[in-house]
């Protein structure tokens, strides 16, 4: 027996050029790597390095221009766009800079609504007990703008995760936020992925933030350095 642990994402010779300019755009070059259950990487670089781009392809939501992006053990990078939005809603979870709630729904009903999209019922202990573990069990019934950048962050973390997604993709997530509200952020990313094992990939310009991963992937003109 060998104890090799199959890796949770796998790029092979990622490239993705953008086309759509006058003239195309570069944004990542032959990228390689492999990321296991449980990592919780920072990916790090300069403005317009590509670190989005990457997180965009590790979780369908763009498709490379040449290479394979494996998410478990499915090719999304021969997946048609049906399969991509199932493999969205079910294997990932994202969580961006600038939040993005449902500003006419309550906060539990934006954390439910992953459950909601994909048909499952009878979701509310499970939203109470997310509520709970990040700290928000009474702001249930909060519509967004009665939260703080903090708060609202953690709410969409609990959205990103409610469908217990073997990986979770963070763009800045920290990057609208005070120091401390910051911080408080990147321990609930922390917890959730030692406790669940959730493999969890963030972009950051944060060194602060990057001391919480377990590994730093640096980053420069669309290269993994
Ligand atoms: N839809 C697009 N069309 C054309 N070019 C794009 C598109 N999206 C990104 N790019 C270009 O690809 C390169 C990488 O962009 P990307 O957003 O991945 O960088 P980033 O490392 O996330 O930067 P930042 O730290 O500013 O968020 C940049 O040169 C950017 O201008
Ligand atoms: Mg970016």
């Amino acid at each position: 027996m060998h104890d090799a642990k199959p890796a949770v994402v796998r790029l092979v010779n990622i490239s993705k050029q953008y086309e759509d300019e006058a003239a195309p755009i570069v944004a990542l070059r032959d990228i390689s790597l492999e990321i296991g259950r449980g990592e919780f990487v920072a990916v790090m670089g300069p403005s317009g390095c590509g670190k989005s781009t990457l997180l965009h392809i590790l979780g369908g939501m763009d498709r490379p221009t040449r290479g394979e992006v494996w998410l478990q053990d499915i090719p999304l990078h021969t997946c048609d766009e049906e399969s991509l939005t199932r493999v969205r809603r079910t294997r990932v979870g994202f969580v961006f800079q600038f939040f993005y709630l449902l500003p006419t729904f309550t906060v539990e009903e934006n954390v439910g609504l992953p459950l909601l999209l994909s048909g499952r019922n009878h979701a509310g202990p499970k939203i109470a007990a997310l509520l709970e573990r990040v700290g928000l069990a009474n702001r249930r019934k909060a519509m967004p703008h009665q939260l703080s950048g903090g708060e609202m962050q953690r709410v969409a973390i609990a959205r990103a995760v409610i469908h217990e997604p073997p990986l979770l993709l963070a763009d800045e997530p920290t990057g609208n936020l005070d120091s401390e509200n910051g911080a408080r952020v990147l321990d609930l990313l922390r917890g959730i992925s030692a406790e669940s094992g959730t493999t969890i990939v963030m972009a950051t310009h944060s060194e602060a933030a990057a001391e919480c991963a377990t590994r730093v992937i640096r980053m420069k003109d669309g290269l993994v350095i």
